[in-house]
């Protein structure tokens, strides 16, 4: 008989697909996934640790399902992913009616370890070994087996190809809980991308925490690629659609992966390029290792190759040590760059990061002010780049749609919502001339 499992996700692209993978792996002991935690048998949490109070948050989400666990004894709860990789057993210690803890590198485990304690084993399951190689040919083997397949109407899908960060950014969580950078090798990545295509898929996003880097440090290739090498690889993979990828540190991007946008049509006019200050003084304290002034250049070389492509980034406020001076240099970052969208965050301390122990820290009232400034303004910025779509056609492929309207994105990354009749599908490319815009979305009907 089925069983229920719900999962809860947290954070980021890499978590999502990391749960997918749970969900097919765990396919195959028959479980199926429920949208509300009451019915199930098993509760998966996928955490992150990215910012502020992460661990509260687990723990409170672990509170509310306290009752359920009362009600059923035979139900199995589970945390797993950067907070399970940085708390490990001490969770259990806050909330012992956890039944597995299970770091970022062994969540191919998790079906084993489920079937211990089917079998009445007592003791809880912890797997937290960050060792750097484990997911790479658990991956061979998911892919191997019977083939993930999406569910009906799916047509994107992340691909996972490289894991870790060798980084170091003086703020940042992810080299502790996801370890050291490591490249998957390129057949494999091509194998999944082309049972994907088989299965209806037409766009695909490579995923990497800096895919600039895919194939530098740590390949398991014994000819590693560089990402440049690696997109012309997928994008002639016949059927595909659409290309993206994300994320990218500006020091690794390199003149070749620019020239990409020139040369591969079906690579999307997209780029997420977080520059997180404006201030050289800041990024030298985020040790970033590029300035200002070598960002600015990759932008305008990326607008002179493809003027159409959309700008996007990511802004930390408040790292400690930045002045009114260093923040008005970020102010003028987004004038200089005008970037169409951003996501924009305050600095929060977290565990075993250098800047956790940097003095001058600056006051949370300074840093709630400095991102309502920078996020007004981005707004503004964001209304005034999307108006110069109105009049424009663009092909949007769909999302959803029912009841006359439909949803769906251009390949600057753009929603668009429009009228249309029913027989328009998820996966279908339809010319919407732009009608209105707005900061976050666009409005069209079928050209
Ligand atoms: N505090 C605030 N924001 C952070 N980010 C990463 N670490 C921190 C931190 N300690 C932001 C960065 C990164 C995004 C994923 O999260 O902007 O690009
Ligand atoms: Fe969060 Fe980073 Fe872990 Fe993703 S890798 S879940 S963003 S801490």
């Amino acid at each position: 008989m089925a069983k229920h499992l719900y999962i809860k996700t947290f954070g980021c692209q890499m978590n999502e697909r990391d749960s997918e993978i749970i969900e097919q792996l765990l396919a195959r002991s028959d479980y199926v996934l429920v949208s509300e935690p009451q019915t199930a048998d098993l509760i998966l949490i996928n955490t992150c640790s990215i910012r502020d109070k992460a661990e509260q948050k687990v723990y409170s989400l672990l509170g509310q399902l306290a009752p359920l666990k009362k009600e059923n004894p035979q139900l199995k709860i589970g945390v797993i992913g950067c907070v399970a990789q940085q708390e490990g057993d001490k969770i259990c210690k806050r909330a012992p009616y956890v039944d597995m803890i299970v770091g970022t590198q062994q969540i191919y485990r998790i079906p084993s370890m489920l079937d211990r304690l089917a079998d009445g084993q007592t003791t809880r399951e912890i797997a937290t070994d960050l060792e750097g190689s484990f997911i790479i040919p658990a991956f061979q083997k998911l892919l191997r087996g019977k083939p993930p397949s999406p569910a009906p109407a799916e047509f994107r899908k992340f691909v996972t190809i490289m894991q870790g960060c060798n980084n170091y950014c003086s703020y940042c969580v992810v080299p502790s809980t996801r370890g050291r950078e490591i490249s998957r090798p390129v057949v494999d990545i091509v194998e999944e991308v082309r049972i994907l295509i088989e299965q209806g898929i037409k766009e695909i996003t490579l995923l990497g925490q800096n895919v600039n880097s895919y194939g530098q440090t740590n390949a398991v290739d014994e000819h590693p690629v560089s990402f440049a090498d690696l997109l012309y690889w997928v994008a002639e993979i016949p059927g595909l659609e659409r290309l993206r990828f994300t994320t990218s540190n500006p020091k690794d991007l390199s003149e070749k992966l620019i020239n990409c946008f020139a040369e591969i049509d079906i690579l999307c006019p997209h780029f997420h390029l977080p520059v997180q200050s404006g201030s050289n003084h800041i990024l030298q304290k985020m040790d970033r290792k590029y300035t200002r002034e070598s960002y600015l250049e990759k932008v305008a070389a990326l607008r002179e190759i493809r003027p159409d492509i959309a700008l996007a980034t990511d802004i930390i406020v408040g790292f400690p040590g930045e002045s009114d001076e260093d923040f008005t240099q970020t102010m003028d970052l987004l004038e200089t760059v005008r970037f169409h969208g951003s996501f924009s965050f305050k600095y929060s301390d977290r565990p075993n990061t250098r800047s956790a122990d940097f003095a001058d820290k600056v006051p949370e009232t300074v840093k709630k002010e400095r991102l309502k400034q920078f996020q007004d303004r981005q707004d503004q910025i964001s209304l005034e780049q999307n108006e110069k779509y109105v009049g424009t056609v663009q092909k949007v492929m769909v999302e959803s749609g029912g009841d006359g309207k439909a949803k769906g994105r251009t390949g600057t990354n753009h929603i668009v919502h429009f009228p249309c009749s029913d027989d328009v599908h998820p996966g279908n490319t339809v010319d919407v001339q732009i009608t209105r815009a707005g900061k976050h979305s666009l409005q069209g009907e079928k050209a």
